[in-house]
Parts: C-alpha cells; structure tokens; sequence
C-alpha cells in the first residue's frame, strides 16, 4: 500500500489534461477540453475534462473520474498501479507502506518465481551455446530451421538437456527452492520424490512479459515420435496465465504502435521467422483461439488485426468464431491466406520484408467477406446449407457495435451470398435486439440505456428544478441534492427568513445540523460516503472553510468517485442547459437559489424520511400480537411524528410562498 501523504502527492501534481492527453487527443473548448469518449463508441464529443475541476467526465456513458481513476479505466490497471503510474509521470517517489505478512509472502512467492525463471532461462541458453549436447542437438535444430545468431539471441532461445534431472539438480545446486521450481512447472516431482525436468530434451522459447521478464516456456521436442507432444509449455501458475498473453509482446509491441496495425499468427516459430523477415509487427496467441484478454492487450496499441491463416490450416473454420469476439470489442479485422502448403514461418523464410508486407497488403481481405466466401465456397447450391450460412453471417455481423460499418458490411455480404441486402438488415437488426439479454453485448446495450435515461433524467430534472427538486422526488434524488449543496456550496452563508425573522445560515451546518438532529442516516451509499467524507473534514477545518474538490473526487472507489464528479459537473451538462434554453427559462444560478433551496431540500427529504419511518411503524402495527404497550408505543410514536410532519408541512408551505 501506498501512504496517505504520497497519494495526496500524487493528486496534487497530476494534471488530468496531461494525463489524459496521453491517450485521447483533447480540444480546447472555453475552459475545457473535448474529446471523442474513450470508453465508447461515438461520433460526436461527450467527454470533458476540466483543469480546474481536476476531473472528466462523459454526458454519454456517464464516466467520469480523476486523473488516476482515468489510468485506471483506460489502462485497465488497479489503484495502486495508476498511483504508482502517475506518480512515474510526475517523478514523484512513491513510498510504500510496509506490506502485511501474507501480501508480503505473496508477493515474495511470485517475485521467486520470476527469478527462478530467470535463473532457467540463462541455464537454457548456456546449455545452448556452451554444452556439446546443445550445439549439436538444439542449435543445429535452430540453424536447419534457418534462424540466425542474431534470432537465437533475441528471442533468447535455449535448449535442455536430456538426462531427466540435469536442469532441476543445476538450480537445486544454484540455491533455487524445490517449492519454486515446482511452482513454476520447471520441475515435475514424481510419486517417487525422483524430479523431471518439464523440458528435458527440448529446444526452448522463453515467453515474455509487455516488459521482456521470462514468464514461462514452450519447448519443441526434437522427436518426430507422434506419441510425443510436439510442444511442452509452462503450466499456468501464479504468475502465467496462458489466456492473458501474447506470445512477442515484448518485442512487437513497439511495431505495433507505430504500424497501428498488429499481425496475428498461431505459433512461436511465425512470430520468429517474421521478425527475421523484418516484419516485427507479429504476435501469437500460441495455438489457442484469441481470448478476450489477450484482445484487450493489443488493444492497449491498435485497433487494427492481420489474421494470417496457412493456406491449408484446418483450424480456419473452428477459429471464425473466435474472431466474431474481435469484433465485438469493436477492432478492425483483417484477413490473409497464405498460398497452399505454406504457413507464415515458411512464407516469411521464402520471402524478404517487403515481399512479405506486400503479399499482406494485396492480399488482406476484410474479415466478413472472408468469412462469408469460405463458408460460400463450401455450399455450393445446397439451400439449407446456404440458409444455415446467412444465419451464421447474420450473427457476425450483429456483433459490430458500429453502425455504419455494420451497414456496409451487410451491403458487402448481401452481395457475396446473393440475398436480398432488406432482408439482410432486418435479420440483424431482429438479432440485435434478441443478443440484448443473451451476451456480452447485454452490458453494452444497458450502460447505453442507463446514459439515455441519465440524460432524460437530467433533463426533466433541469426542466423541473427552476423551482428545485419536488415533492415528489424520490430519497436518493433528494439525498443527491443535499449532498450537491454540502460539497459545492457549503462554504457560502444563505438568508433563511423565517416570519418576519431573517438569519444569515451557513450551508454546512445548516444540512448537517437537520440531520444529526433527527439521527437521519443517508440511504444511498455513495451519498453517505460522500456526506460523512464532508462532515469530517467540516470538523477538522471549521465553518466557512471551501473544502476541495478533489477530497471527494479522489474516493478510492470508483462509484463514489463517479457520484462525486457527476455532482460537481451537474451544471455543465449540455443537455440540460438546452433544455434550459428551449423552455426559455432565465438561470439564476445555482447559488443564488440557495436562500430557497436549501432549506427546500432539507425539509423535503425530512419528510420523505419521516414518511418513510412512519410507513415501516405502521407495517409493525398490523402485527396482531404485539403486547399492548408495544401498540401503545407505536401509536404514540406516529402521533409524534405525524405532527412533525405537519410542523414540516407548514415551513415547506411559507417556504414555497
Ligand atoms: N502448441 C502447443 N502445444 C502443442 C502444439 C502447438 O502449445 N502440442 C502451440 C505452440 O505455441 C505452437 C502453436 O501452438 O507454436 C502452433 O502450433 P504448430 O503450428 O503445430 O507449431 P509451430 O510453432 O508451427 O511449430 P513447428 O513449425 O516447429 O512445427
Ligand atoms: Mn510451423
């Protein structure tokens, strides 16, 4: 964990227009900035930032933040990674509290293992280069492959040797624990308490993280024994998880950012043998069909995958479908076939860099109509099996969040299979509808939901409120209001009269006060956090003080976070302040209503409470065996609160008038 005053460090030199700059290009707009929202697809700008404010914030989806939650959201990093991420921005020193016993031991364990990977890694490599069995059993297998010095260097192959324990007992002798190397997968024990070394007898391609730290290992048997699996790999651990990696991350992702465009191939030696062609642009899923997160990886540096298919895999149509979840996360997919019999490292053996790259260029088709003359070619004139065809199209091309790609790819494939483009349209809009509830894209259509009714909300909220909120406003509307008041404007002193009475009240004090009072308790828990957040710092900095902002916007939880910023911005927003204008309402400002709001909103949510209290006594009195001084106490308690009520009743009418 990081300490308080460190992260107040962090918070006070962050700029959120840097920070975000970053990742989203900005645009001045009167004070703000504007952008295209990172967190949706959309075409007009929703997104602000405000300097002042220190946060952003999008009238679309709704998210909204500070500088480090904003890493948080894009960088999909924790807390501490973001502090700690700024923080290098800024060079500000990052000073950790110690860990707790277990975070210490868990962080220690993982650390080992890193090491002890490390540690294997050079081994492999020294056995490699430096062993008589390496050079003429791995190396010579290297250089029949046609990889150079220079390959076997980067991606710093290595080879094991066979003897069953001669790696395991070298890092034994080296000091490596048993726990570890067994953790790691390095090292198999046997019933028999003898070790096996994972990789005995194979070539070794070490697997590396975003940053070049050895994570895990494949390694290639040297066999051609169909019994043998061809490929070993690390086990997952903690530390490795085979879905959330790439195989030559580390040395791609450079290309990537630059080219804006990522190769995908399935296997270790593609990936090496297009580096060596000079195509550096290239990761591999190893063998498995993409995963989400590995999708979310290269999305951190384009939106822009080559897939490259052997000409004759067989595995094209079984990996189609993975390929519709890219493009549900909204990347451009692209396609290419190899010639027959060839696969991306004999293509790239073949050819030189730029043979390559323009193969890839002239040849890349758009993923959908790839898609859809493969299973076309396959039909023939089969009816059924055409229809079973446009079904399947139809789902792809569903996944698309994007309107007018979607439009343009039903267009395409409307020609390929030759139905009627009307038709097409309507099959995937009716299929949209029905993936609503079904998938993934249920969370998409729900967050775009909740932004259209938080902006209908917020729009007859602004419609309704030139008076305020109502009597009719729920709890949590009024809770929201309170807490609007207490955080932007409870510093400011207001007039109260009261009669023929006039008294200058302090916002705070005045909300705080009414609800000590009567022991309310705020419902909604980011209003609570919010409330209490204020009342404490209103206790240590004493009346009249302006509190900060960012004491509320830099809650460590996101949703409270997230109600802060939506508070502060409340009048920023543009929908609401066109809906101000079409009515033709003249805005006084917020501030000047505070004589009336306030005590409105306080009196309002007083009574919603009582309201509330009373209901729930009157629920305890149906019960027909309470003992009569309990029915007694009861009764005797609505009787109070009724009348307190009334009292309220009364204010609230001189108040209005
Ligand atoms: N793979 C695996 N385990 C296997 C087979 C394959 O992990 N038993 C993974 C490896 O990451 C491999 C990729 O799937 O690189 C592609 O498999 P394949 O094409 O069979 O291997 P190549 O890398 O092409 O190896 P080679 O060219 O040496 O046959
Ligand atoms: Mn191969």
């Amino acid at each position: 964990m990081i300490d308080r005053a460190t992260i107040d460090r962090i918070y006070a030199a962050a700029d959120i227009v840097e920070v975000v700059s970053d990742f989203v290009t900005l645009r001045k707009k009167g004070v703000n900035y504007q952008a295209c929202c990172p967190f949706h697809n959309e075409k007009t700008p929703s997104f602000i930032v405000s300097p002042t404010k220190g946060l952003f914030k999008c009238f679309g989806c709704g998210k909204g933040g500070n500088a480090v939650t904003f890493v948080m959201e894009h960088e999909k990093m924790s807390y501490v990674e973001a502090l700690k991420y700024v923080a290098k921005k800024y060079g500000i020193e990052v000073h950790e509290k110690p860990l707790t016993e277990e975070e210490q031991r868990h962080n220690d364990d993982r650390e080992s293992m890193m090491i002890l990977n490390s540690f294997a890694a050079d081994y492999f490599r020294y056995a490699l280069h430096d062993t008589d069995e390496g050079r003429s059993v791995g190396m010579s297998y290297f250089r029949s492959r046609g990889f150079t010095d220079a390959t076997i260097e980067k991606f710093q192959l290595g080879y094991c040797p066979r003897g069953g324990d001669t790696f395991t007992q070298a890092a034994l002798k080296a000091g490596y624990k048993e726990e570890f190397l067994t953790a790691t997968g390095l090292t198999i024990k046997k019933e028999n308490n003898s070790y096996w070394d994972r990789f005995s007898e194979r070539v070794i391609f070490p697997i590396h993280t975003m940053s070049g730290r050895v994570l895990a290992f494949g390694g290639r048997t040297l066999r051609t024994d169909k019994h043998v699996a061809k490929y070993q790999n690390s086990p997952e651990s903690e530390i490795y998880s085979k879905k959330m990696t790439l195989y030559g991350i580390f040395f791609a992702k450079k290309a990537i950012a630059q080219l804006k465009n990522a190769i995908l191939v399935e296997g270790y030696t593609d990936v090496i043998s297009m580096h060596q062609a000079g195509v550096e642009n290239v990761v591999a899923s190893s063998g498995t069909s993409l995963t989400v997160e590995q999708v979310k990886l290269l999305r951190r540096f384009t939106e822009n995958v080559t897939v490259i298919y052997d000409g004759d895999s067989a595995g094209i149509k079984a990996s189609l479908r993975g390929i519709d979840m890219i493009l549900r996360e909204g990347l451009n997919v692209r396609v290419v076939l190899l010639p027959d019999g060839e696969d991306p490292d004999s293509f790239a053996k073949s050819h030189n860099a730029t043979e390559v790259q323009d193969f890839i260029r002239t040849n890349e088709e758009d993923f959908l109509t790839f898609k859809a003359r493969i299973l076309m070619n396959d039909c023939k004139d089969d009816i059924i099996q055409r229809s079973a065809v446009v079904t399947d199209m139809v789902e792809s091309i569903s996944k698309i969040p994007d309107p007018i790609p979607r439009a343009m790819y039903i267009k395409e494939c409307a020609r390929i299979m030759d139905v009627d483009e009307q038709l097409l349209t309507g099959e995937v809009a009716r299929k949209r509808l029905a993936l609503r509830t079904s998938d993934a894209e249920a969370d998409e259509f729900i967050r775009r939901q909740n932004a259209q009714r938080r902006a209908e909300e917020s729009a007859t909220l602004a419609a309704s409120s030139a008076q305020g909120i109502s009597a009719g406003s729920s709890i949590e509307e009024l809770e929201k209001e309170l807490t609007k008041y207490l955080l932007k404007y409870g510093h400011l002193d207001f007039e109260f009269r009261e009669g023929r009475q006039s008294v200058s009240l302090n916002v705070a004090e005045t909300i705080i006060g009414e609800l000590q009072a009567n022991g309310i308790e705020f419902h909604d828990k980011n209003y609570r956090t919010l409330y209490n957040h204020y009342v404490e710092l209103f206790a240590e900095l004493g009346k009249g003080t302006e509190i900060p902002m960012h004491h509320f916007i830099t809650d460590p939880d996101a949703e409270v976070c997230n109600a802060a910023v939506d508070l502060l911005t409340a009048d920023d927003n543009y929908i609401a302040s066109k809906l101000w204008k079409k009515h033709d309402i003249t805005v006084e400002s917020e501030q000047d209503r505070l004589s009336k709001a306030v005590p409105r909103a306080v009196i309002l949510y007083k009574s919603k409470v009582i309201e509330e209290i009373t209901a729930q006594l009157q629920a305890r009195l149906a019960d027909e065996s309470l003992p009569d001084e309990t029915v007694a106490e009861l009764t005797h308690r609505i009787a109070a609160l009724n009348k307190e009520r009334m009292t309220i009743a009364k204010r609230l009418s001189r108040l209005i008038l």
